[in-house]
């Protein structure tokens, strides 16, 4: 479809939603405080994270309340965090701990504390319906964490997070394996990648009943790193630094490479290192899109900065600097090898299984209202009707189509994830497995669907090893929960279903979540 038919498609579709909008809007009311005011006035101004070491057996607090921090918007808004900094503060473990992490909520809304990709135990996984109940505004809750796996993780509230998170609430995780004696280790620095839809100096509205944007998602109009447009870090000469990235957006994926690096190393992906560092250089491109996370050594030059820079093949942002300064330092030369060398020996039994038939198919499919059906390209028979479309781009980098967008609700989008077996699909899928098997399941991303574009599928509780995408097998296995499954392939993981537990495994774009996108297994 061109520009133009589309354009008028758009525009008699938007006079429909705006119609729907302002008949389905609550009147004035009566003078209950308002939980979506947004005022600054008394907020406290946020701060940046901080890392905070717990050791087993630690108890720590975690307070969610507003703050005013200004993401990108031209001055501070009301924003939400944990401990007032925005993201979250950065929490340091050692592997085997266990901590009490006391959730305060502060907020105007129900939240939870989820620990995304820690196998924890599933009464602590803070999802409602399925494990504790959410905290009310005012209430407290002890979340019970423990963290078997050496990585990176993160945590963010599992209500809303197309408002919840993308207004502030997250952070990371990183848990430490053993250190082989006198083992150097770099410099560390946490990046947190986000985006934020800046509209007239505020965030641009949230849907109240239901998250709005459910169609491609929210993509932002800023690009922050940790948390501010244009973040600037440093680090000495010639040093190695050694970057844990985590994809904390709604919707966009980020494409990453590092100009002004000697050289950049792939050193892990989500939940597990590689089982060995994959050399790469400035211009080498790295994939992370929402709830993952990879670790990434960059060698700083002698002088001048690195740019941390997001690609896609319309558009060059930079999402901040690492400016060498002081005297050239020193740190590790090459990669800490015991991580790696743990890693091989945890990934063999899984990467042996493979290659054996998969045991679920899981589709990846949409359903859309009529109004959206007709303004889509094909119109609302387009998979079957007409002719043949053109296969879909792998990957949206940015909202095809935001007008349209803007005002989506599940009421208008319904994402699905369909148990091919049996037919069933989101929540009414039934699936058991045996605690302690290895599992192949088959993501498949309908290229055919009425709108096909990516989706990263998270499973709650487990790790996998994803074993090709497209067909194409993976070349740098390492211990994943997420995976980025483009639009029109298929990803087949190798689940490890070790931890026992009803779990939730869904899209993390946020609002497809909300739109239906998610399901539910059980290991027994
Ligand atoms: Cu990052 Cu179900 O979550
Ligand atoms: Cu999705």
């Amino acid at each position: 479809m061109r520009r133009s038919t589309r354009a008028a498609l758009l525009a008699t579709l938007l006079s429909s939603l705006a119609l729907a909008g302002c008949a389905s809007k609550p009147g004035p009311g009566p003078a209950a405080p308002d939980a979506w005011d947004r005022s600054v006035a008394g907020l406290p101004t946020a701060r940046a994270p901080e890392q905070v070491r717990l050791a087993d057996g630690a108890s720590y607090r975690l307070t969610a309340a507003p703050v005013a921090h200004d993401p990108g918007a031209g001055a501070p808004i009301r924003m939400f965090a944990y401990n007032g900094q925005v993201p979250g503060p950065t929490l340091r473990v050692p592997q085997g701990a266990s901590v009490a992490i006391e959730l305060e909520n502060r907020l105007p809304f129900n939240t939870t504390l989820h620990g995304h990709g820690v196998r924890l135990d599933a009464a602590e996984d803070g999802v409602p319906g399925l494990s504790q109940p959410a905290v009310p505004p005012g209430g407290t809750s002890r979340y019970r964490l423990r963290f078997p796996d050496e990585g990176v993780f993160w945590y963010h509230p599992h209500v809303r997070e197309d408002t919840q998170q993308d207004l502030g609430l997250a952070g990371l995780i990183i848990v430490d394996g053993p250190r082989a004696p006198g083992e150097a280790w770099p410099r560390e620095q946490a990046l947190v990648l986000d985006d934020f839809l800046v509209q007239g100096g505020d965030a641009a509205p949230y849907g109240r009943d239901a998250a709005s944007r459910a169609l491609t998602g929210r993509f932002g109009n800023v690009l922050l790193a940790n948390g501010r447009p244009g973040w600037e870090g440093t680090a000495a000469p010639g040093e190695r630094v050694r970057l844990y990235v985590l994809d904390a957006a709604n919707a966009r994926t980020f494409r990453l490479s590092f100009p002004g690096a000697q050289a950049v190393q792939w050193i892990a992906a989500d939940g597990g290192y590689l089982g060995t560092p994959r050399n790469g250089t400035s211009a080498s491109q790295f994939l992370v899109s929402p709830g993952e996370r990879l670790v990434l050594d960059v060698l700083m030059p002698e002088r001048g900065s690195v740019t941390i820079r997001h690609s896609t093949p319309d558009a060059v942002r930079d999402l901040g600097w690492l400016a060498s300064r002081g005297p050239p330092g020193g740190g590790a030369a090459d990669a800490p090898e015991s991580p790696h060398a743990r890693a091989r020996a945890s990934l063999a039994p899984a990467l042996a299984r493979s290659k054996e038939p998969a045991q679920a198919t899981w589709e990846l499919d949409v359903r859309l209202g009529p109004m959206l059906a007709s303004a889509m390209p094909g119109g609302p028979h387009g998979a079957h009707g007409g002719a043949p479309r053109p296969p879909p781009a792998p990957i949206e980098w940015e909202d095809p189509a935001p007008d349209m967008n803007a005002n989506a609700t599940a009421a208008d989008v319904l994402w699905i994830v369909r148990d091919a077996a049996t037919g069933s699909e989101n929540m009414a899928i039934q699936r058991t497995f045996e605690r302690g098997s290895v599992v192949n399941v088959l993501l498949r991303n309908l290229g055919n669907s009425s709108h096909p574009m990516q989706h990263p599928i998270h499973l709650h509780g487990q790790r996998f090893v994803v074993a090709s995408v497209g067909g194409v097998p993976n070349d740098a296995p390492a211990w994943k929960d997420t995976v980025l499954v483009p639009a029109g392939s298929d990803a087949l993981i190798t689940v490890d279903m070790a931890n026992p537990g009803r779990w939730l495994f869904h899209c993390h774009i946020s609002e497809h979540l909300e739109a239906g996108m998610m399901g539910t297994f059980t290991v027994a």
